[in-house]
């Protein structure tokens, strides 16, 4: 932090130096330093250029050229002499000025050629290697043996294919990990790949899978085979790879997927793990085989995952019960989690005797071994709505990265959640019962916070429980399941994430007590036969979301149980029957939708606590619709065109309401609504009042509370009336403020976090301390300015005596942008306050281009980051 407010103190100080200090009369020597410092500032005018094109190009798959990066790093190198030969030339002596205006020439060379190699005709960019990531994964217990057995195989010539082998939740897949970690950090193989292939092998996905592995892409739609088979085969062909395909259940053969054989020649090596020795050895593979873990081993990892508490409980007991788990890592970490955290010997002999109970029927070496124990743990959580949910990670495809939002949502939606009065209080109670499971070992982690994954065997015992789901997720299906699949006692259907095209005309599945039915994904979908809710009058929850469905089926109108209908990203939806009848709907969800009208019959669905209007091509709303609609939670409206505003007094009647988007009809109808306080009940809210012309986005979900205004009039003590606790504003086009100060009721406010101000003509300064108080100001963390072209000072400090030490003692992000006649960043009597300051961005802000173009540090742009 010191490092940059001096920084920032050396660029104040040295666009307060007057330019023209050395006046110079020698003038092949003047001529001279004047090339110098243009040449300079031509060579960084260049560089910033090459860098603004970098931010534009590098992204996930493309780096910066090692030679662009030397360029730039030489261009960095060059600036520093050159400084210093100016700042030579400008307290030269007469005498020294012959030999230093020849060294002055030299340096023009020496720049113009940097100059000239700063041209990439070919592109600034190429593609990444390929970075495979380490792979999150549990400790691993005992087990040396196998490790060093594969390792082996894996660095010496003999063995090409291991097939790692030994029952569910052995700990195959965990040791597997470990390996693929620590190939990632040697270099003995070029490409270390990881592909997930699951039951049932679908060949599509595996080559997608190994070729994204690989930081490849194959064509998605192309559906040739051959072609696909040999790009991939083309792709590993490259070096000298090792493919790890975890938990494989069938046979194949190499070639038929695109994997070039391992050979002792091409040195490339291929591990499966599977629950089937058969299958591996039908490949060729050397079989090492995963045992149990040894008792020493098995009470190791026991005590070591209940912790601490285990102290108080009888050695017995414990020790018993880690017999019971029959040496299977799995069971045994699973089993601990149920554990954790119980103290009372009784409940530990209670537990006991039930796994027992579990594990008698078992026969050791069966499938059956793991899942009783892991169906103790299923039992242990007791709750049958916390089961449920946990039950409902089901239908997500094996390996799924489950979005925590996603679930907790879906979880309320399937009702296993409590109703609340307040949606704030579902959603926690909601995380709550996420973090049991995960505390139980029963969902694991994932490779970012905001996800969470279901271990296969524990997903496999889930599904077992379960036989009236009919789970086909993500296996690349391209027609509906035949009817005759639809039996009568499926209450859970999960489709998602196929290609599932159309669905025969005739098809009306007979499942009366279908509750739940998941077709989100299927991008292909164009239409669902109009019957085919005829037999499902069950159904609660239905979720749509990303079809290409172009209207909802009539059979929908008769639904009366549902509940959740989801029909976000449904871009080609265009006709919605009327929805009169669904009276028990609480949940509509209609985000990025492609409806131009709104629905018919919205009016009449006086139980919705959910609304999600967000449709870019929706015209309008008939008034009087949303005040009917008293129990709503959760209303969110936004559209591309002109015509769809909402009137303040339409919500003030909506009590419960807790998250509220909208554009509001005028200023004075948000000035209405704003003095009504009804914002008060609000936890998250988005107004806006005008067209906002710029990067906003109205379709994120993790809004606060913000408020945008475009093209108004805002300043003065009679104009705009802001909520007083807005934490983020955004200004546009607007008029009538010469500085933020100028917004009166911005001068009430106590929340706000994030600022920005774009294209207005009139703003001089952004915080006005001469006329006003600044503390609105202070709890500022970002503040983002562009195209003002009145700007030419932040904060105007003019005769203020003492300045608060308090103001922007909070901002961590400052960004400018095309602020033409911007000429001082921040007055020195305000540096002490920026401590907190973390990344600032200057870009195109001409006027200090030219007072620090004139070889002090460079032009146009500065980009200082310190996070
Ligand atoms: C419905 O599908 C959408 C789109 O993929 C997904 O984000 C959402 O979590 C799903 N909701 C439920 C309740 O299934
Ligand atoms: C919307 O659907 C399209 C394809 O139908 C997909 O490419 C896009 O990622 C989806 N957007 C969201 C936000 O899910
Ligand atoms: C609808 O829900 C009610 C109450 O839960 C239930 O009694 C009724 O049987 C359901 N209707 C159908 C057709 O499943
Ligand atoms: C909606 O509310 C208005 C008045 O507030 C009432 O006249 C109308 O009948 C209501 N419509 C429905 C469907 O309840
Ligand atoms: C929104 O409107 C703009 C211009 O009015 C248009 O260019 C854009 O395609 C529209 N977007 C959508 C999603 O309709
Ligand atoms: C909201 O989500 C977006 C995209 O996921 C992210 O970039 C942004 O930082 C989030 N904003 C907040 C305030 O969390
Ligand atoms: C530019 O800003 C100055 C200082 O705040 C102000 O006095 C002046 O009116 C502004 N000019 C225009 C054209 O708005």
């Amino acid at each position: 932090m010191a490092e940059i407010a001096t920084l920032i103190l050396e660029f104040i100080k040295c666009v307060a130096r007057p330019t023209r200090s050395c006046v110079d009369n020698h003038r092949n020597f003047k001529e001279n330093a004047k090339d110098l410092g243009d040449k300079l500032s031509t060579l960084n005018c260049k560089k910033v250029d090459v860098e603004n094109q970098l931010l534009n190009e590098v992204c996930s798959e493309k780096q910066a050229k090692k030679e662009v990066e030397k360029w730039v790093q030489d261009v960095v190198k060059i600036n520093a002499e050159i400084q210093d030969v100016l700042k030579r030339l400008h307290s030269a002596s007469y005498f020294s000025r012959a030999r230093l205006g020849k060294l002055a020439r030299k340096k023009i060379d020496v720049l113009d050629a940097i100059l000239k190699r700063g041209s990439f005709p070919e592109g600034l960019v190429v593609d990444k290697p390929a970075i495979a990531l380490p792979l999150p994964v549990e400790n691993l217990e005992g087990e040396d043996s196998v490790k060093k057995k594969i390792w082996g195989y894996l660095t010496g010539n003999e063995v090409r294919m291991i097939g790692v082998c030994g029952i569910g939740g052995v700990g195959k897949t965990t040791i597997m990990k470990h390996i693929h970690n620590e190939l990632l950090k040697g270099s003995r193989f070029d490409k270390v790949i990881w592909a997930t292939v699951s039951y049932p092998l679908n060949v599509v996905r595996l080559r997608h899978e190994i070729a994204e592995a690989m930081n490849e892409k194959l064509q998605k739609d192309d559906h040739d085979d051959q072609r696909h088979a040999s790009k991939l085969m083309h792709l590993m062909g490259k070096g000298k790879y090792v493919l790890i395909l975890d938990d494989v259940w069938e046979r194949f053969t190499l070639g038929c997927v695109g994997i070039p054989p391992p050979t002792a020649e091409n040195g490339c090596k291929l591990v499966i793990t599977s629950r089937k020795v058969d299958v591996c050895k039908s490949l060729g593979c050397e079989i090492v085989k995963v045992s149990p873990l040894s008792k020493e081993e098995s009470l190791k990892l026991f005590s070591d995952k209940v912790g601490s508490d285990i102290l108080q409980v009888p050695e017995e007991i414990w020790k018993a019960m880690v017999e019971e788990c029959a040496g299977l890592p799995l069971a045994i970490v699973v089993i601990a989690g149920s554990m954790k955290g119980v103290t009372d010997v009784h409940e530990w002999r209670h537990a006991l005797k039930e796994l027992r109970e579990h594990v008698r029927a078992t026969a050791e070496g069966s499938e059956d071994e793991i899942f009783e124990r892991l169906k103790f743990s299923y039992d242990c959580l007791q709750d049958s709505n916390i089961q449920n949910c946990f039950l409902s990670c089901s239908l997500y495809a094996e390996d799924y990265q489950i979005s925590k939002d996603d679930l907790v949502e879906q979880w309320i939606d399937e009702g296993f959640i409590k109703e609340s009065r307040s949606r704030r209080a579902m959603l926690d109670e909601g995380r709550t019962m996420l973090n049991k499971l995960e505390n139980s070992c029963l969902l694991e982690k994932a490779y970012s916070e905001d996800t969470i994954k279901m271990h296969d065997v524990v997903r496999d015992m889930a599904l077992r429980i379960s036989p009236q789901f009919m789970v086909k997720a993500c296996m690349g299906l391209t027609e509906i399941p035949d009817e005759c699949e639809w039996t009568k006692n499926l209450e859970k259907v999960s489709l998602m994430d196929n290609e599932i095209s159309d669905i025969p005309l005739n098809m009306c599945p007979n499942c009366p007590i279908l509750n739940t039915l998941m077709l989100q994904r299927n991008s292909k979908l164009t239409q669902i036969p109009n019957c085919f809710f005829a037999n499902m009058q069950g159904i609660k929850l239905l979720n749509l979301s990303g079809t290409s469905i172009e209207s909802l089926p009539h059979s929908i109108c008769n639904l009366e149980n549902l509940t959740t209908l989801l029909l976000q990203n449904c871009t080609q939806l265009k006709h919605v029957p009327c929805l009169a009848k669904l009276k028990a709907l609480k949940k509509l969800d209609l985000c990025e939708a492609g409806i131009e009208v709104a629905p018919e019959g919205i009016d009449m669905l006086v139980n919705l606590q959910y609304l999600d209007l967000r449709c870019p091509e929706l015209v309008e709303l008939p008034t009087q619709i949303l005040s009917n609609l008293s129990h709503l939670q959760h209303l969110t409206i936004y559209s591309n065109s002109t015509t769809l505003k909402i009137k303040g007094e339409e919500v003030r009647g909506l009590k419960k309401l807790e998250t509220f988007q909208a554009e509001l009809y005028d200023l004075q109808h948000f000035n209405n609504y704003v003095k009504s306080n009804h914002f008060k009940r609000l936890s998250n809210y988005q107004l806006v009042v005008g067209q906002v012309d710029c990067t906003f986005n109205p379709f994120i979900n993790n809004f606060s509370k913000e408020i945008s205004l475009g093209e108004r009039e805002v300043g003065g003590e009679d104009s705009v009336v802001l909520p007083n606790d807005v934490e983020e504003l955004w200004i546009n086009r607007c008029r009538k403020f010469r500085s933020l100060s100028d917004i009166y009721s911005l001068q009430k406010t106590t929340e706000l976090r994030r600022c920005v101000v774009t294209e207005c003509e009139e703003i001089g300064c952004v915080v006005d301390m001469v006329t006003s108080s600044s503390s609105f100001i202070n709890n500022l963390e970002a503040l983002y300015l562009d195209k003002l072209p009145n700007l030419s000072v932040v904060v105007n400090v003019e005769g203020v005596e003492a300045t608060s030490p308090h103001i922007f003692s909070n901002l961590k992000s400052f960004g400018m942008w095309r602020c033409s006649r911007m000429k001082r960043l921040f007055p020195i009597e305000l540096l002490q306050g920026l401590q907190n300051l973390e990344k600032i961005i200057l870009q195109d802000c001409q006027q200090m281009e030219e007072i620090i173009g004139n070889g002090i540090i460079c032009c146009g742009s500065i980009m200082l980051m310190n996070a």
